[in-house]
């Protein structure tokens, strides 16, 4: 696969923010806004690959939900999105190197058909073994050096992807000081005063521990000061809840919560991938669920029996 081109912006503190540019800039170099075109993006979480492609967990195989929707896309070109979004917790328990091979032997089908994807961690993965397998892949920012951050300027948004994983296979994760300070910068020196800016981390946001145990994010309020701030920040996406679910703040910030492709915690909650089609003034979500175990278990193969959920309509603020 080719690799995207990289920019360079300058940040505040005289180090640099390395783009990802993702897919083509508008013909007329005017804004993509006015342009009528539409990103669709596929929005995947929670994976929990193993190194054995046979693995059950509940009588569901992680590795056969992705390569059915993989091989979907492969068979299928009109239901192929243009990128792919993966909000964490791609390994099965604690990020083994086994995982991430497995992982990298389904993704590869990406590469094949030129499907750019960025991954994310998540409290079940490992900074350290994920870098060996995939490391390369998106350019490590001198500001934050270690942690697998991304910024990927799309045609018709800029995606901030967040590492928040604190320890590995402990629920909480956290954003920590050093990222917090890195995304203030970065906001202030994404120079478009119109793109629209959208934010993925693993966890979910969490302002109290319930019965003093924190599942989301300890650090909820420091990101979404920085978030509910900037009018140009219009969603922040994530996974861990295993849950799909839409909400919206005072501000006007989305929250989207992402269904796990792999296995859900209770029964009424789907398992799925959500597609994404984003627009100028703002995102339409789809969910696709899955209906069984494994690749044949595609989405929706039966409308009589299966029927599809309706897309959600996010304007932005
Ligand atoms: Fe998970
Ligand atoms: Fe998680």
């Amino acid at each position: 696969m080719r690799r995207p081109p990289i920019k360079t912006l300058p940040l505040a503190n005289g180090r640099s923010l390395l783009v990802e540019v993702w897919g083509d800039p508008p013909r007329d170099g005017g804004s993509h806004a006015v342009t009528g075109r539409v990103d669709h993006v596929a929005l995947l979480s929670d994976l929990h690959v193993a190194g054995n492609s046979q693995i059950e967990i509940s009588g569901i195989n992680p590795s056969g939900h992705l390569e059915g929707v993989l091989q979907q896309w492969l068979l299928l070109p009109p239901m192929r999105p243009d990128y792919v979004l993966i909000a964490g917790d791609s390994a099965m328990i604690a990020g083994w190197e086994q995982d991430y091979r497995q992982l990298a032997s389904l993704l590869a089908l990406l590469d094949d058909i030129d499907l750019p994807w960025h991954s994310i961690l998540g409290n079940h993965d490992c900074r350290e073994n994920f870098g060996t397998l995939f490391g390369g892949r998106s350019p490590a920012q001198p500001d934050l050096p270690g942690q697998q951050v991304g910024v990927i300027d799309t045609p018709m948004a800029t995606w901030l992807m967040l590492d928040t994983l604190d320890q590995v296979n402990e629920v909480p994760g956290q954003l920590g000081e050093d990222q917090g300070r890195w995304l203030g910068e970065v906001l202030a020196a994404l120079p478009d005063p119109d793109k629209p800016i959208l934010v993925m981390g693993h966890h979910n946001l969490q302002f109290d521990p319930d019965d003093e145990k924190w599942f989301g994010l300890k650090d909820s309020d420091v990101l979404v000061k920085l978030l509910d701030a900037d009018p140009r920040v219009k969603a922040y996406v994530h996974g861990h809840s295993h849950r799909w679910q839409v909400g919206q703040r005072e501000s006007g910030l989305w929250q989207v919560s992402l269904p796990a492709l792999s296995f859900a915690f209770s029964e009424e909650q789907p398992i799925g991938w959500v597609q994404a089609r984003i627009g100028g003034h703002g995102m339409d979500l789809q969910l696709h669920p899955l209906r069984d175990n494994g690749a044949a278990g595609i989405v929706n193969p039966d409308p009589a029996t299966t029927a599809t959920p309706p897309a959600l309509s996010l304007r932005w603020r």
